[in-house]
């Protein structure tokens, strides 16, 4: 008898014990799914994909189309799915929708996975808004001006380039003629007249004149690349063609470039004729020269900046400029920075530009950001002849203006300038001919298409006004 109750107790602690054991499995939580990037994206609607997760059963999975997932798509709020995707149905063409899963198992629900942003296809045929820029720019309580690059052969009065110009901007950046290898014939001569036709432009209409570039290492005429004379005679050759360029343009131009990208992208300084002949010293010689020139003229407002690219993803060059600018200021040289912002729409982030932007805002300079464009082809991921510009590149192009302007416009009344797109119609921009890019294929980095027609990224500069 008491064999029997000794076994029937052991037999209970052992089915006890088995018991908890299964127990602590069931508690083990359920890991949370992993959402991957859709396929088949179409006018109608796209595949949701996810990773299968450990002992679920299923999986639940929202779409909405906001990021916080406040407005779920009928159908789509919690939806029980077996499989690892689902084919979404329904939807409008030339949205973006957002979806994410959590998995299930008969007694647990995992947390949500990552949220996975898409775009469906189509036209969205929400009209663009048509707004001028400098209009909306100048209601601000702060505006600043709204530049674009420009060639003299567009500025003849009643072409589609004047009239957009006249409409929407209120500043002007040569997109290359008044670079030293335009304007420098020879030592001390000059070919003033293509210059000039787009100074007086700006002038005659009210629009601003930024002066772009005095030196910069792509535009030196050969005749000073080649230059036989001292290393000496070089700096005053320089020297002369600042000041000449300076004292012509004195109360036209309101702004130089008087530097241009003299540093590397590894941060150091870069490998120039100008570094080679003139040291390291010479971009403070430059806007020494630059200084003293505007003063002779008695040209006490203009404007001095050191323009510069690709500084917001890249700390070691940023860090290195920002150095530069430093040893500008403690020489009183310098008023304000030019960041080109050569985007895409994948970079820098808002933060990177943020980031870079809020350095120079400590410093108390100028900001003009003075050559804005938008890749959504960089290194022309999609191949040269079948790349499109899709309703999602669109979209997503529209999205990253709005954050550049949006990022501009909240910057301090004291450090606003301008903000300057380089080039107007994207079948004329400089992106995909340019060399330095390696870039042949197509892109359509710009606000208007080739046929002067605004595009979503000019509502999207619209609405980080807002
Ligand atoms: C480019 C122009 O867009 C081209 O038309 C020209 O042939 C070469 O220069 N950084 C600059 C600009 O500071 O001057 C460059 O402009 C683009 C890169």
């Amino acid at each position: 008898m008491k064999i029997k109750f000794l076994l029937l107790l052991s037999s209970l602690f052992f089915f006890l014990n088995a018991c908890s054991k299964e127990d602590s499995t069931v508690i083990e939580n359920l890991e949370n799914p992993l959402a991957n990037a859709p396929k088949d994206v179409n006018d109608n609607g796209f595949r949701a994909k996810w990773n299968y997760v450990s002992k679920s059963k299923s999986y639940l999975l929202d779409v909405s189309t906001t990021e916080n997932f406040s407005a779920l798509v009928p159908n789509y709020n919690s939806k029980e799915v077996t499989d690892l995707n689902e084919v979404v149905v329904s939807l409008t063409g030339g949205t973006q929708y957002y979806y994410r899963v959590r998995a299930k198992s008969e007694t647990q629900t995992s947390g949500y996975s990552n949220v996975i942003s898409v775009v469906t296809t189509g036209t969205s045929n929400v009209p663009e808004d048509p707004t001028f820029l400098k209009v909306k720019v100048n209601k601000l309580a702060n505006p600043f001006f709204v530049g674009m690059a420009v060639k003299a052969n567009q500025l003849n009065a009643g072409s589609p380039y004047d009239v957009i110009l006249k409409n929407e901007f209120s500043s002007i950046s040569a997109e290359y003629e008044m670079k030293m290898d335009q304007i420098s014939v020879a030592s001390g001569v000059y070919n003033w007249t293509v210059a000039d036709k787009i100074v007086a432009y700006g002038n005659t209409n009210n629009i601003n004149v930024h002066g772009h570039a005095l030196v910069w290492h792509n535009s030196v005429p050969s005749w000073l690349a080649n230059y036989a004379g001292t290393d000496a005679e070089f700096s005053l050759e320089v020297k002369k063609y600042i000041t000449d360029v300076v004292t012509h343009y004195k109360g036209k131009v309101k702004s130089w470039d008087v530097v241009n990208e003299s540093i590397a992208d590894n941060g150091s300084m870069r490998n120039t004729v100008f570094l080679r002949r003139m040291g390291p010293n010479y971009v403070n010689d430059c806007f020494k020269w630059a200084r003293e020139a505007a003063n002779a003229a008695a040209d006490t407002q203009l404007l001095l900046f050191y323009n510069d690219y690709a500084t917001s993803d890249n700390s070691n060059k940023q860090n290195a400029v920002y150095t530069l600018i430093d040893k500008l200021i403690t020489d009183k040289l310098i008023d304000g920075v030019g960041f080109q912002m050569h985007n895409t729409i994948f970079a820098p982030s808002k933060i990177q530009i943020e980031k870079d932007l809020n350095r120079a805002v400590t410093k108390g300079l100028k900001i003009h950001i003075s050559e804005l464009d938008m890749q959504v082809n960089p290194g022309n991921a999609q191949s040269n002849l079948t790349a499109t510009f899709t309703n999602e590149l669109r979209l997503a192009q529209k999205a990253k203006y709005k954050e550049i302007v949006k990022i501009y416009n909240a910057l301090p009344k004291a450090n606003k300038y301008a903000l300057t797109v380089w080039g107007m119609k994207d079948n004329e921009s400089w992106i995909p001919f340019s060399t330095e890019l390696n870039h042949p294929g197509n892109d359509w980095p710009l606000l208007y298409d080739s046929n002067f027609a605004i595009k979503s990224s000019h509502t999207g500069f619209l609405e980080g006004l807002d």
